[in-house]
């Protein structure tokens, strides 16, 4: 199948963004979604492209070659995005983060022996024979577990569903991360059992952990909680989910770690009646659920964060640290950092930024690529 684009589709390519939009597409080759074949109006070979006739992203680069995509194409390109992360010292990480590894809409992340992946277009999901054996071939999985129920792929006309797509993936893996061991839950877990993407943020906060109390907001199953047990003296982990705490207990309990106490309550209010009282804490980490999920709900997402960050500050003990952080791409970091200025300036409190960071480099950046960018954090700690 060949799909003719438009001169400004073609040049999105060559700008080094891997989409091409509805409408920037002539001649659509049917209702068929797989690999095609793209030309400019002229005939010439542009690439070849995952082809998804119900998304308005029609168009996702995968070569501007003409090789066959077969399942030695994708077992070649997993194995590179593999050796990319060579020296991660964890047994938990992401091998393939679509677009950032130029395999775009494919998520493929390593929980020990096991993978767990994510086919996030139509495209995509008609070639699954091939990915799944370029996955075993590259990376030679016990088992592979397929989390396709990312509601994104509704754009994609695709059904949510968790599916096996070889072996048994078990319930839990345990999984290491800079010396802290916890257990991921491949199947019913957020994502894809386990948030990869803070693993770096959560071994830099282990580091400026302060001795003392230590309180982590929305900690899902503990991970940064871990990570601050091994210096705070006491640990505070608090989120909504019960099944994630229930989890966190027995990440603790794996650890030999003792000092954290599980809390289920709704952040906002917690730090509403901590706010009015008299405690302090050492060390805060805040890592809030993406509260802007469109362009349209920035403003009421700022005052979300804006809310939280105000009170974290104020009740953060002198010289505490405070990691705090935001995965809403909405959100750029422009924004973000006006948010915690605002905040800091109401809290009164002087505020040294220690480190600004992203999602760890099993998730890559692309500059050329605005949507590889979504988590963003700072490091504070309070000077005055
Ligand atoms: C981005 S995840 C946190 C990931 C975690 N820090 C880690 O490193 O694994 C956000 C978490 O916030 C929880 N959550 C969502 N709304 C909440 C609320 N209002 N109060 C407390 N927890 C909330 C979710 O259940 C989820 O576990």
């Amino acid at each position: 199948m060949t799909v003719v684009v438009s001169a400004q589709g073609a040049a999105r390519w060559q700008g080094g963004h891997p989409w091409i939009y509805r409408t920037d597409v002539y001649d659509e080759p049917g209702d068929s979604p797989g690999i095609v074949t793209v030309t400019n109006r002229r005939g010439r070979h542009l690439g070849q492209a995952l082809y998804s006739p119900k998304s308005e992203i029609r168009l996702r680069l995968l070569t501007h070659g003409g090789e066959p995509v077969d399942a030695g194409w994708w077992g070649g390109r997993i194995a590179a995005a593999a050796a990319r992360r060579a020296g991660i010292p964890a047994t938990g990480y992401r091998v393939v983060h679509a677009e950032g590894d130029g395999l775009p809409a494919l998520i493929v992340d390593r929980y020990g022996a096991y993978v767990v992946a994510q086919l996030l277009s139509a495209g995509l999901e008609r070639v699954r024979d091939d990915v799944i054996a370029g996955i075993r071939a590259a990376l030679g999985p016990e088992g592979v577990l397929l989390r396709n129920d990312a509601p994104i792929r509704r754009h994609e006309g695709l059904p949510l569903e968790v599916v096996p797509a070889f072996g048994t993936v078990p319930e839990l893996v345990a999984v290491e991360e800079h010396g802290i061991r916890y257990f991921a839950a491949p199947h019913t877990g957020q994502k894809t059992g386990a948030f990869l993407d803070q693993r770096e943020n959560r071994a830099l906060v282990g580091a400026h952990t302060a001795e003392g109390r230590a309180l982590d907001l929305f900690t899902y199953h503990g991970s940064f909680a871990l990570h601050l047990a091994r210096r705070a003296k006491t640990v505070l982990a608090v989120d909504v989910s019960a099944e994630a705490l229930a989890r966190g207990a027995q990440n603790a309990a794996l650890n030999g770690c003792a000092n954290i106490t599980w809390r289920e309550a709704n952040a906002f209010d917690l730090l509403r009646e901590l706010d009015r009282g008299e405690e302090t804490f050492d060390t805060i980490v805040l890592d809030p659920p993406a509260f802007a999920k469109t362009k349209q709900s920035v403003p009421r997402a700022r005052a979300g964060y804006k809310e939280i960050n105000l009170r974290a500050m104020r009740i953060l003990a002198p010289g505490g640290v405070l990691f705090t952080c935001s995965c809403s791409y909405h959100v750029h970091r422009g924004v973000f950092g006006e948010m915690l200025a605002e905040a800091a300036r109401d809290s009164g409190r002087r505020l040294q930024l220690l480190a600004q960071v992203g999602a760890g480099r099993d998730h890559p950046e692309i500059v050329t690529v605005p949507e590889t960018t979504y988590l963003k954090g700072a490091l504070l700690q309070a000077v005055d």
